[in-house]
């Protein structure tokens, strides 16, 4: 079976912020996104509010055909604004303000207690819940304890490997997927995939959804550009007779 896709738009809404502009609207980068086959929209709506907005996420709720993954901190402002929203599903993610994205899995061992009241109160609205955790045996355990439908396995240490480390990385991943599996809950991955790393998960059948932002954004852009510049470049022709 294929693995899901889901892409995370977040990078759309940081170039929109970088002016405080309108564009590029991440709602209309969500459309395309599902034209090309997008099995879900995943979004981060950050305590900091640096890119995805509390409009992006309201408009995206109706938008969206697909399904809507919302990225959060098990922080009491963000968990009630997902159950006003109700995405399809939640990950749950850590978040420091000064990191760049997000740095290291959840520490769900260290938090049980406010981990699992989060992941009862989405259930008890209706949304799956997803634990985005390093590819550790006890942050496993401790999903799972917590309630957790799902774990995002996260792949940083993966991507970030030199020739040296890389058959280690793995290791650990194939392993969490077993671990995952025998605990029965479902096992997502993401952080740092590209198009050039991918290939070794995917042939993980166990692996069911990558979350991938960065490397799909990035390439956006580039293959863009040259359309975008000959469209400018056409207006200046033909304003100039
Ligand atoms: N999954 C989670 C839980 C994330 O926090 C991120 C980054 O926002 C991603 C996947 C996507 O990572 P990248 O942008 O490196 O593809």
């Amino acid at each position: 079976m294929t693995a899901e896709l889901g892409v995370n738009i977040d990078h759309v809404a940081t170039v929109r912020q970088a002016r405080r502009a309108v564009e590029p609207d991440p709602v209309a980068a969500a459309v395309l996104a599902e034209l090309g086959g997008a099995d879900s929209i995943t979004v981060h709506l950050r305590e900091d509010r640096r890119h995805i907005q509390d409009r992006d996420v309201h408009i995206l709720r109706q938008t969206v055909r697909t399904r809507l993954n919302l990225e959060m901190a098990v922080a009491e402002e963000v968990v009630a604004v997902a159950c006003q929203v109700v995405p399809d599903q939640a990950t749950l993610v850590p978040e420091k303000r000064e990191e760049l994205t997000t740095e290291g899995g959840l520490d769900v061992v260290g938090n049980l207690e406010r981990v699992s009241a989060v992941a009862a109160r989405l259930k008890s609205v209706g949304i799956k819940v997803s634990c985005f955790i390093e590819p550790d045996p006890a942050q496993i355990e401790a999903s799972i304890k917590a309630g957790a439908d799902a774990v995002e396995l996260h792949t940083g240490s993966y991507a970030n490997a030199g020739r040296e480390a890389l058959d280690d990385e793995l290791k650990r991943i194939y392993d969490a997927v077993a671990h995952a599996g025998e605990g029965g809950v479902r096992v997502h991955a993401g952080h740092g995939l590209t198009y050039w790393n991918i290939a070794p998960l995917a042939e993980i059948p166990e692996i069911l959804e990558f979350n991938i932002g960065h490397s799909i954004v990035s390439r956006a852009v580039l293959v863009g550009m040259e359309r975008a510049v000959r469209e400018m470049k056409a207006l200046l022709v033909e304003t100039a007779g």
